[in-house]
């Protein structure tokens, strides 16, 4: 049996990147993949690319509504989600003298906003446990040149992912038929999904304090 075998996964930004390969991985390991993207010519090409076991779902995480047609989609056709990779993120650089107040709003509203509603938003869907996982990056604690907002919305990335771990894990001891436990798994996940890839490798470096922080 595959290791992912019966398992439903979304994929927020699963037309590209990150996003796509992690499609293909876990199709490959036995799981049905909801994958989303703003463009749904993209869109459409990811879901051909990967070739089967997949939808995918037009829709921009910063759009509340977006996400609420995304889960009404998978509710619809599986019921329940047993993987969240809010994954889905935009990296625009700008030093401090040039940022704009457009750059700001749109860079937290993807990274920070949008993240934090698909969390949200999908939490109804887990049942008998599951495994979010965020991306993060090494910016969140790393400096770079023209990275400051970007960076920061990594950081209230990682913020989200401590303070959730310990509210979840709570819920799951108090109210278990509401929110079952949920595992920050990342190694379990991201080490099977492209071990010689940089990114890869950064964002277990990045995310894997997570599962002991509470
Ligand atoms: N590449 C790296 O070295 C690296 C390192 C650390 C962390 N990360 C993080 O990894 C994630 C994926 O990055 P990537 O390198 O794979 O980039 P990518 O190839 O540009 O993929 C980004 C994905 O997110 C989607 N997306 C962007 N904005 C969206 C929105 N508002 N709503 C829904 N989907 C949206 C894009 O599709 P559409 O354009 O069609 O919406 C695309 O599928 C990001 O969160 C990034 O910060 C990347």
């Amino acid at each position: 049996m595959k290791k992912l075998e019966g398992k439903v996964a979304v994929i927020t930004g699963g037309n590209s990147g990150i996003g796509l390969a992690t499609a293909q991985r876990f199709v490959s390991e036995g799981a049905y993949v909801f994958i989303t993207g703003r463009r749904q010519s993209e869109v459409d090409a990811a879901v051909k690319q990967i070739g089967k076991d997949v939808t995918g779902v037009q829709g921009d995480v910063s759009k509340l509504a977006d996400l609420d047609r995304l889960y009404a989609d998978v509710k619809r056709q599986k019921g329940h989600v047993n993987i969240l990779f809010a994954n889905a993120g935009l990296g625009e650089f700008a030093p401090l003298e040039a940022i704009t107040e457009s750059h700001f709003d749109k860079t937290f509203s993807v990274n920070v906003k949008g993240l934090l509603f698909t969390v949200q938003k999908a939490l109804p869907l887990f049942r008998n446990g599951g495994s979010i996982i965020l991306n993060a990056s090494t910016a969140a604690f790393k400096a770079a040149g023209g990275s400051s907002v970007y960076g920061a919305t990594k950081a209230a990335v990682r913020s989200f992912a401590r303070s959730w771990t310990v509210e979840l894990n709570r819920s799951s001891r108090s109210r278990r038929s509401l929110y079952p436990p949920y595992q920050w798994n990342v190694w379990e996940v991201l080490t099977k999904l492209q071990k010689s890839s940089h990114s890869s490798r950064q964002m277990i470096a990045v995310l894997s304090p997570v599962s002991n922080c509470s």
